[in-house]
């Protein structure tokens, strides 16, 4: 099967969205599985600045994009990522899975409310409501966009949620749902049987997650991670397709580590240094425009990252970024009650972590090699892509990526 799946090893924003844009012309079809617009995919392309939250990373390269059923969908902000990209390609080739749920102001006005609730212990979401989003999927609640084909059906779901909720809302709301539902009307199909059509007549199909590994709702670090599946098995069912059409995952990693949002990081850099790091990586949030917590490269993660997400395949990112640092530490392994642990284990914060230093690349590009060859020697994992720069073409071939 010609069929290659995306996902983020660490805490998201690795780069998915310049990766996925090299590897799209490639692939025929590129497909969205998860999240929603809480993911911010950047891709540069000459002087201009592409954000994809909903629409696929791969959108520029491939034939064909589909946003499928796993991915809850803010219909006004679809409307206007549509809008705004138009204007880099004449003919928009969308599908958008008729099974898909939708995020409505309810939706937001919730997720603001549990954080509040949350008090000292709330989580940093990106306030898109897409907790409360999944929580009515989840509670079977929820309002697909099929189910948009009805009023009465879209007014009674509304309704529901408001109970549930216990938050009021106008019914003139339906109507401008409705009103930004017709403008995605036509897009809006049956994805599941189109890809497995696809992948049958042997199309090349590219799969991307949003988000990162370690905050997948199960294999990440709960309660501080966000409520869709963003690992390799959110594939199957967030696209509806048999899962022996997936046999080859490659994961970006950021040359360092970074985080938004609350929650565990063992590798986290504080102070001056976590400053300098931020600032040369510009990492502040795609989405919410909040500064990344940002750390080193923590391997015992990436050991992890590796096996959840079954990886042949790594790209790593942001080199040019880290080389401008003075000296490297990577984390090798933790200690705990006396003991080295060698994966990262999302439920236990370690005691201890232990580092090995490296040589800046800065003055000498021998040392980036050495730095790729000890990740790869550690994962065992090609590394096949590394990420130069910001620009769209800021990347180079490491090594053979086969189907
Ligand atoms: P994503 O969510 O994984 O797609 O990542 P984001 O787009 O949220 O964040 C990654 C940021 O790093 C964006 O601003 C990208 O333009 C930028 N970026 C990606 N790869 C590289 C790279 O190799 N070098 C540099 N300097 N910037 C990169
Ligand atoms: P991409 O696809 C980084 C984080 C939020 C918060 C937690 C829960 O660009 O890599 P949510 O709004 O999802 O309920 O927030 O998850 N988060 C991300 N962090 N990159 C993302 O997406 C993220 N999407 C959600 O910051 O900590
Ligand atoms: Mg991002």
């Amino acid at each position: 099967m010609d069929t290659l799946t995306v996902v983020g090893c660490q805490f998201g924003d690795e780069g998915k969205g310049k990766v996925i844009d090299y590897l799209s012309k490639d692939f025929d079809v590129s497909v969205r599985f998860n999240g929603g617009e809480n993911a911010g995919h950047t891709v540069v392309v000459g002087d201009k600045t592409i954000k994809y939250h909903l629409v696929p990373a791969g959108f520029l390269g491939s034939k064909t994009v589909v946003i499928a059923n796993g991915v809850v969908i803010n219909i006004k902000k679809l409307v206007e990522e549509i809008e705004f990209l138009k204007t880099f390609k004449s003919s928009i080739n969308l599908k958008i899975s008729e099974m898909a749920h939708v995020v409505t102001e309810l939706h937001f006005k919730r997720d603001s409310y549990l954080e509040q609730v949350r008090g000292a212990g709330h989580i940093g979401t990106t306030l898109k409501g897409i907790g409360p989003a999944y929580e009515s999927k989840f509670g079977r609640y929820g309002i697909r966009l099929v189910d948009f084909r009805d009023r009465k059906k879209l007014l009674g779901n509304l309704s529901l949620i408001s109970k549930i909720y216990q938050i009021p809302f106008d019914e003139k709301y339906v109507d401008s749902l409705l009103e930004d539902y017709q403008m995605i009307e036509r897009y809006i199909s049956d994805t599941r049987s189109y890809l497995e059509n696809e992948i049958e007549n042997g199309k090349r199909v590219l799969f991307e997650t949003a988000q990162g590994t370690f905050i997948d709702v199960e294999s990440g670090t709960y309660p501080f991670v966000t409520s869709s599946y963003t690992t390799s098995g959110g594939v199957t069912v967030g696209t509806g397709l048999s899962p022996r059409y997936f046999s080859k995952f490659l994961g970006v990693a950021k040359a360092y580590t970074t985080r938004v949002g609350e929650g565990m990081f063992p590798t986290e850099m504080f102070g001056q240094e976590a400053d300098v790091l931020r600032n040369f990586g510009n990492e502040f949030g795609t989405t919410t425009g909040r500064p990344r917590r940002v750390g080193h490269l923590d391997i015992p993660m990436l050991r992890r990252a590796v096996k959840l997400n079954s990886l042949d395949y790594i790209a790593l990112t942001k080199v040019d970024v880290l080389g401008k640092m003075d000296s490297i530490k990577v984390a090798v392994s933790y200690e705990s009650n006396g003991s080295e642990i060698k994966e990262f284990d999302p439920s236990r914060v370690p005691d201890k972590v232990n580092y090995e230093t490296f040589k800046s690349w800065r003055d000498d590009a021998s040392n980036l090699q050495k730095y790729i060859d000890f990740i790869q020697s550690e994962l065992k994992v090609p590394i096949v892509l590394i990420g130069t720069g910001e620009k769209r073409d800021a990347i180079k071939v490491n090594g053979r990526l086969a189907l």
